[in-house]
């Protein structure tokens, strides 16, 4: 008798998504034969392979699909043939529409740093050694979402573009709370990410931060501006514990604090609303290297501890998948993002197998 059972979505999306994604499942389902588990995994369209087949990025029957989920697992979206086609059908939608209907207000980007894959980071060893930060994003408000919004044209002709930075105060409340329960089981050390000497809607971002704070003080908390920010993730990355910023601010953040870690092919995350989850590698669809048994699973496998932790209430075994990660770097097995001299080359496939091999010893 299986005690406990969940509902997986699997969005695989565009260009290596449905490749990346195959080897996390695999991941998966070792856990739930190995432990009392059920999971009924089903798939779903996204991206610019949904427009393909039913004309928009986020059919209905894949939203249905997520909100009836206890958790999506996603590739990624995109590609060059669907650059040119209307904003409102991008595959890019797709992912912006999940993370709004869904409710998915925080975002959790783990940056650490493999020390195997310390040679591979462009910074140098004594900088990047020991980056342990988790990124916290809001994913919900921001620029992203803010009306109005859109281009313009005025009576001779002249064209003008808008968006719109906004944050209510709730907004900002909700996802400070999530960086100081975070902060709480960590370091207890948080730098918010701001633009409060420009922007008013930056000025209430700090002001709500700092007033969340007197309710964690055990927490440590500054106020940092995002350029500042920018300089110090690669100046002395070691400073940060817990990052918690803005939607645009911690997007871009993100992919800087990426590069610390090596590549952004290893980098997990999670983002979590109120009801649901999904989880994703942070890297894109890459479709230069689509269908050709070489991209990096590891981000995505990554992603499938996180939801583990969060979404599956099995912690132990998330553990075991990030050590399984950890023992066949160690082994010296090596996608092409990061590969170096002198380490065994594999592809998607094998790379992924090797992941199974030493979690199936874990789990023993
Ligand atoms: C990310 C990506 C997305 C974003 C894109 C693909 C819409 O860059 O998840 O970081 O801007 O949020
Ligand atoms: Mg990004």
């Amino acid at each position: 008798m299986t005690s406990r059972s969940f509902k997986i979505a699997v969005l695989a999306g565009d260009g290596i998504g449905p490749e990346i994604v195959g080897e996390a499942i695999k991941i998966l389902k070792a856990i739930s034969d190995k432990k009392d588990v059920a999971l009924e995994l089903t798939e779903g369209l996204v991206g610019g392979s949904a427009y393909d087949s039913c004309g928009e990025p986020l059919p209905q029957a894949t939203l249905d699909l997520a909100r009836q989920s206890d958790a999506v697992l996603f590739g990624a979206i995109g590609g060059p043939q669907w650059e040119k086609l209307a904003y409102s059908v991008r595959p890019e939608r797709a992912l912006l529409g999940l993370r709004k209907e869904l409710g998915l207000f925080a975002n959790l980007r783990p940056v650490l740093a493999f020390d195997e894959l310390l040679d591979i980071s462009p910074l140098k060893n004594t900088i990047a050694r020991g980056v342990d930060i988790m990124i916290v994003r809001e994913l919900t408000g921001d620029v992203y979402f803010g009306e109005p919004r859109g281009i313009s044209t005025d009576s001779a002709g002249r064209r003008r573009g808008i968006n719109t930075m906004i944050y209510t105060e709730d907004e900002v409340r909700r996802i400070a709370v999530i960086a100081f329960r975070v902060a709480q089981k960590r370091k207890k050390n948080i730098v918010s990410v701001d633009k409060a000497n420009v922007l008013e809607c930056q000025e209430l971002w700090r002001k709500v931060v700092n007033e969340v704070a007197r309710d964690y003080p055990e927490v440590s908390v500054r106020n940092m501006y995002v350029d500042n920010c920018a300089m110090q993730l690669v100046r002395d990355p070691a400073q940060f514990d817990v990052i918690v910023s803005t939607n645009l601010f911690a997007d871009i953040l993100s992919d800087e604090a990426a590069m610390l870690t090596g590549s952004i092919g290893m980098l997990a995350s999670a983002s979590l609303g109120d009801k649901h989850a999904l989880y994703e590698p942070i890297h894109g669809s890459a479709p230069d290297i689509a269908g050709k048994n070489i991209a990096n699973p590891l981000a995505t496998i990554l992603s499938v501890a996180l939801m583990l932790r969060y979404s599956l209430a099995m912690p132990e075994e998330a553990l075991l998948v990030e050590k399984a990660v950890n023992e066949v770097l160690q082994d010296g097995f090596r996608t092409k993002d990061i590969f170096q001299e002198g380490k065994k080359l594999v592809g998607t496939e094998d790379m992924g197998e090797e992941t199974l091999k030493k979690l199936a010893n874990l789990l023993k």
